[in-house]
Formats: C-alpha cells, structure tokens, sequence
C-alpha cells in the first residue's frame, strides 16, 4: 500500500464500438463476468478474484479508448485529503456523486498533467469471488477464457510526463521503481502503489496527450500467458506481439487488441517491489530490450497504435 493510502488500481471506462462484440471479447476471451448494465447502456465487468462490484466499465462511443481510470483508496477520510492535496497540486477537482457508477460511492475526479482523466473512490459494493470466507477453495466452478483473477495496470502516455508523476508520487506516495531516460528527458516511468512492479506506467509522447496504450490483465503463471496465446490463436484475436517477457518489471506478457482496438496486455511474474528500493535505471541504447528483453526491439505496432 502506498504511505497515502491508495491501494489498487479500481477500475476503468473503455470505450467500445460495438458493445455486443466487445461484451463477448471481454468475457468469453479475457475471461472476465458481467455484474451489471446501467440505464445508460453501460456494462460493468469484473475478474474471477476482484471481491469488489466491477473493474472494468464498457461505453459504445463512436471512437475506443479509455474515459477514466480510478485507483481505490482506504477510506473516505483519505479521499477527502487526497482531493484537497490534488487540488492544492494544481489540478481542477470534480466530485461525482455515489450511485454515478453501479454500486460506487463518491468519485474524485481531476485531470492529470499528461491530460488523463483519474479518479479516486473510497467505497465500492464487494460482491466477493464465489469462494466465502470460511475454508474457501483455490478458485471457483466456471471459470473461462484466459482466467485472470485480477485487472493488473494501465500504461498510458503523454507529453507532460514530469508533472503526471509527481503528482503520482509526491501527491499520491506511489513508489517510481523503473525509468527510462534519454540523457535529460524522462521518456518512462514504472510507479507502484503496492508491492507490485508497477501499478501504473506514464510513457512520454512529443505530439499527443490523453493517449491510451493498454490495460493489463494479471496471470498466475508463464504458462497461463502461453495458454492465453492459444486463446489468441484459436479464436482469430489480433496479436499485437508476444509471448515474450519484459525487462522492465521482468514480467511475462502477451499484447493483443479488443474488437475496436483498445491494446490489452495479460501479464504474469515481475518481481515484488517495497518502498526502500532504489528506482531502477533504462538507457535508451538498450530500450529494446528493457521493453521485450529477448527480442531487443520494439515493433512499429506497439510504438504508435493508441487509443
Ligand atoms: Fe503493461
């Protein structure tokens, strides 16, 4: 947890073009459950082990890409801080009040140097994983697609990289455990609010704010990422690139795109992170392979195709 309270990535709207399609990608590919649809047609999905209502948010929109992503905090007292803090940073803070979303308290709403938009929520109906709480079992009945128990992170890039995290970490007490520079310009960074690698990651752009690159699904095993490549390969998905692994976070991956072309990742391993590591360093001679580390290149495709 990070030393301000921000616990986990909560979740995100993506925006779909087609929701019958995207509805089926999400939840007979990735694996996740629908626990709701809204009177504004929006549908609320979640993985097998998040205890709480929803992580995933679909809209029909004429473009894809990603609205809002939303980090859960420890209490409504941190909420309120964090607000305050946020506004005293420099951002214009909106409040959305509970019930906006299905089973979700208040929202904090700002937009992040980089041009995103972030919230904060402290309150969200759990709904649990089938399991209970007493003498539960490894996993429950049912499960399908590739099977994540949880959505792991975001990467989304922007031309204002320096202020979107120091916000995330001055404000917000994320971790920076990776960078990338190329000699003063900050061209990456890896935060974590968790003992996870990483939680979110800003990537810099010269031309574009509000970019959206991938949201990631979290796997147990690299067997369970090449199993999710035979998903890919049987049901005709577009790959993107992988199996491969990273050398920024030594996570295991596989890139792939959802019907309307929002990039998903699933990702497994990567080492634990605790607050006193110091940040690890990537030069840009050796991006390639900081990013796919045994093929020591980056394709075309994941370089430019955002949403
Ligand atoms: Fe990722």
């Amino acid at each position: 947890m990070s030393m301000t309270g921000v616990l986990r990535p909560g979740h995100c709207l993506l925006r779909v073009l087609d929701m019958e399609a995207a509805v089926k990608h999400y939840t007979e590919i990735i694996g996740l459950d629908i626990t709701g649809r809204d009177d504004k047609g929006r549908v609320y999905l979640k993985a097998w082990d998040e205890l709480d209502h929803h992580s995933i948010i679909l809209r029909e929109a004429d473009i894809p890409g990603c609205d809002f992503i939303a980090f859960k905090v420890d209490s409504k007292a941190t909420l309120e801080r964090l607000a305050k803090d946020v506004e005293k940073f420099g951002c214009i803070v909106n409040y959305l009040p509970a019930g906006e979303l299905m089973e979700t308290g208040e929202r904090v709403r700002f937009q992040i140097p980089t041009g995103h938009h972030v919230e904060l929520y402290a309150e969200k109906k759990q709904v649990g994983n089938g399991l209970g709480n007493v003498n539960p079992g490894p996993w429950p009945d049912g499960l399908h697609g590739m099977q994540p128990p949880r959505m792991d992170h975001w990467q989304i890039h922007g031309i204002e990289l320096p202020g979107s995290v120091e916000l995330f970490t001055k404000v917000l007490g994320f971790g920076w455990t990776e960078r990338v520079k190329d000699d003063n310009t900050l061209m990456a960074a890896f935060l974590s609010c968790s003992t996870k690698p990483h939680d979110i990651a800003f990537i810099k752009d010269f031309e574009l704010q509000d970019r959206f690159h991938h949201v990631a699904f979290y796997l147990n095993t690299w067997e369970e990422v090449l199993r999710a490549a035979d998903i890919i390969g049987k049901k005709n998905v577009s790959l993107d690139i992988g199996p491969t692994r990273h050398g920024i976070t030594r996570g295991q991956t596989i890139y792939f795109f959802d019907p309307s072309g929002n990039r998903n990742e699933v990702f497994s391993g990567g080492y634990m992170y605790y607050p006193d590591m110091p940040t690890i360093e990537w030069t840009m001679d050796e991006l390639g392979r900081a990013i796919f580390y045994p093929i020591r290149e980056l394709n075309e495709r994941f370089l430019t195709v955002m949403t």
